[in-house]
């Protein structure tokens, strides 16, 4: 419940609220893309998760802001501990990390004892901290490749972004059957009928969507990795297969071009992620006035989530792919 006093306050008035608190308490706001358009265009850095990640890894702010989910404010805690982390809405998960409970995919692990396990960002600490090292949607064929063929993995927890690296690397990873409810529900006849529609488009979808959809695709990626395909690509008409926040910066960078989201139901033109929809401008505005509520960790936790962590942003890093 958002108390009295902030409600009916006007957007203009929380943006130079939280603007200028973001100041006087050396503050960072750190947005991901599937964030409400007002809070993307107040944000000091928005990205895609890799990004995002490094940003919080490396401020010097006191406070971060994090607009995104609990997995991704939880990763700049592990990241920057020393630094505040505020989530405006503690209720904005992951169903994809949701689907991953520690305790059964412990159970899970112990029956592949040879496997090194790869697990994507979009998981738990408790899930990292199980894990040898953490990938995240721009950089998974890469850590995955960093090890040997013959190296026997689990990938965790998403199976539609590990049955995506498996056929791109060729590998033939065990992969744990978790799905993201947002990007699992987009279907192929849906992308068909658009294709039918707008034989001029190029489809383009995020490694979360299902295979037959990714099979289709012109262009597979991260968020960040699609912006840049649609501004970079000559095409003037795109169908796009993610959740719609994206499309914000998509058609501000490309104000030419032509954007059709994929959605769930043909009678409905919205698949918007509903932990990521609900920060807000009011809870963003009370998150910072009462610096709460705060990402707080246990140590131990911290540190063996933290170890797969830095680990990708080794890889990462001597790949050059910074
Ligand atoms: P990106 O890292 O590609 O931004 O993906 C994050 C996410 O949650 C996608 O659903
Ligand atoms: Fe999680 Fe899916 Fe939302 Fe991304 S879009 S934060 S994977 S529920």
């Amino acid at each position: 419940m958002i108390e009295k006093g902030v409600t009916g306050r006007t957007d203009e008035w929380l943006i130079h609220e939280i603007l200028r608190m973001k100041k006087e308490k050396n503050a960072v706001l750190l947005a991901h893309f599937y964030q409400i358009p007002q809070i993307q265009d107040i944000a000091d850095y928005i990205g895609d998760s890799l990004f995002l990640a490094r940003q919080a890894s490396e401020t010097t702010a006191d406070i971060i802001v994090f607009a995104g989910v609990h997995f991704m404010a939880e990763t700049a805690k592990i990241l920057n501990p020393l630094v505040k982390v505020l989530l405006p809405d503690m209720h904005a998960g992951c169903s994809l990390a949701d689907t991953c409970p520690p305790d059964e995919f412990r159970k899970f692990r112990a029956r592949y004892p040879d496997h090194v396990v790869i697990s994507y960002i979009n998981s738990s600490a408790e899930i990292k901290a199980q894990s040898d090292v953490i990938c995240t949607s721009s950089n998974a064929v890469d850590i995955v490749n960093s090890f040997p063929l013959d190296q026997k993995i689990i990938f965790a927890p998403d199976r539609n972004l590990g049955g995506y690296v498996n056929r791109v690397t060729g590998r033939n990873m065990v992969l744990w059957e978790g799905t993201c409810e947002v990007h699992d529900i987009l279907t192929v006849e849906s992308v068909i009928r658009l294709k039918r529609d707008n034989p001029d488009a190029k489809l383009i979808a995020h490694p979360e969507c299902r295979a037959p959809i990714l099979e289709l695709a012109d262009f597979v990626g991260s968020t960040s990795a699609l912006l840049k395909y649609t501004i970079s690509d000559p095409s003037d008409k795109f169908i796009v297969a993610t959740e719609t926040g994206i499309l914000h910066q998509m058609k501000k960078n490309s104000p030419d071009k032509e954007f059709i989201i994929v959605s769930a139901e043909e009678t409905c033109a919205c698949n918007d992620c509903p932990y990521m929809k609900m920060n807000t401008l009011e809870k963003l505005y009370l998150c910072l006035r009462n610096e709460q509520p705060e990402i707080i960790m246990p140590e131990d936790l911290m540190e063996q989530a933290g170890k797969p962590i830095f680990k990708m942003l080794e890889i990462s890093k001597k790949l050059h792919k910074v």
